[in-house]
């Protein structure tokens, strides 16, 4: 595979026309009027002017964490970053680095193939290796941040690239800096990874433990890596086949105090507790217990066996999936007086500057 951050020959970014549908994995039906697909490094300063002429700039990854409007006339940069090198065979960890535009699951599957392993418990996530710290991607017991060493960013507005270490990406469950600083701030070009030697499983979750050969024995990477692909492939929709962007809510943190209320009065409420003494509730058994799952709202509905997740019935706008998410959150609201936060990103274009 290419070397992501060998030059290519110059090719000029020219704004076209495009559809955004299979670049959205809700399958929202949506038009960008200027996108451009970024290749190559060399290519950051040419985008750096064009994002100037434009009040506002989308950068795309797989649109897996995305609600987007019918229609979008700020620049969409697609990002298509290709590569994957071990960087070093280091004595405590294999260091990777990839291009911000390889897909997440190609990349996890080639380590596990390389026998680069320590990333097998987020196989399947939709997505690509750029858009894995924006939300610091994490399953079954591993968070990006986790297996994260580095990234190699360009700042859209000063023209530069920047190394930036875990602290500086500020990591938290579902958070990264770059939720905080405003759209179209940085672009993400490589992310490099440290996968810890001698490896070990991670099998901390339950769903995984029960899972059929991994009890017992010394499991491999690769058992682990299938077992993930069919706990998601039982639980979760397949974008392909019906449009969704994973989780759509976060798991909300609460204090102790409240989750013990919570738990006194609804004896079955799923909570962990987590190292700062709060608790994560499972969001998809609060929507589940307010008898959501598997209900839906015109072309939005709930997924019939995870409730955390909202899929796309066919023709579903942005606003329809948005009053569907409305809707459930005024009802968990009601019942358990908590608030559920959206996971994904809802994309409303920057106004023309006047
Ligand atoms: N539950 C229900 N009803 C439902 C869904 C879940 O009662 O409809 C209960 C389950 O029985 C379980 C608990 O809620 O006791 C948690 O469910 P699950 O194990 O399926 O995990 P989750 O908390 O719903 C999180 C992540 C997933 C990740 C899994 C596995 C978030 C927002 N979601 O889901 O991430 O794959 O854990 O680690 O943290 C994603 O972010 O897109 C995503 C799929």
């Amino acid at each position: 595979m290419p070397d992501p951050s060998q030059a290519l020959p110059d090719t000029p970014l020219a704004p076209a026309f495009q559809d955004l549908t299979p670049f959205n994995t809700l399958g929202l039906a949506a038009r960008a009027a200027a996108f451009v697909s970024l290749r190559a490094p060399s290519e950051l300063d040419a985008l750096s002017t064009l994002a100037g002429r434009y009040p506002g700039l989308l950068v795309l990854g797989g649109g897996s964490n995305l609600v987007l409007p019918p229609q979008v006339d700020n620049l969409v940069a697609h990002v298509a970053l290709a590569g994957v090198r071990l960087l070093e065979a280091r004595p405590d960890a294999w260091i990777i680095e990839a291009g911000a535009g390889e897909n997440w699951h190609g990349f996890v599957s080639a380590c596990v193939a390389s026998g680069w392993d320590g990333l097998e418990n987020l196989a399947l996530i939709p997505g690509t290796v750029g858009a894995a710290p924006v939300q610091n991607i994490g399953a079954y017991g591993v968070e990006l941040a986790d297996r994260f060493l580095g990234l190699t960013a360009w700042n859209v507005a000063q023209r530069r690239l920047v190394d930036m270490d875990a602290a500086a990406c500020r990591y938290a469950y579902r958070d990264s800096v770059f939720k905080h600083e405003a759209p179209g701030t940085w672009i993400i070009v490589s992310v490099r990874f440290a996968l810890p030697r001698p490896w070990r499983a991670v099998l901390d979750y339950p769903d995984l433990q029960r899972q059929a050969g991994l009890a017992g024995g010394t499991p491999t990477a690769r058992a682990i890596f299938d077992a993930v692909c069919d706990i998601r492939r039982a639980k979760l929709p397949d974008p392909a086949v019906i449009g969704n962007a994973g989780s759509f809510f976060k798991n909300p943190l609460v204090d102790a105090a409240t989750r013990d209320a919570l738990a006194a009065r609804y004896p079955g409420l799923v909570s962990y507790p987590q190292p700062d003494g709060r608790y994560k509730l499972a969001a998809g058994w609060l929507i589940d217990q307010c008898g959501w799952k598997g209900r839906h709202l015109g072309p939005a509905g709930v997924h019939d066996r995870q409730a955390l997740v909202l899929v796309n019935r066919g023709g579903a706008t942005g606003a329809d999936i948005l009053a569907l998410a409305a809707a459930i959150q005024r009802d968990v609201a009601d019942r358990y007086q908590v608030k559920l936060e959206p996971e994904p990103v809802v994309w409303r274009d920057a106004p023309p500057r006047g």
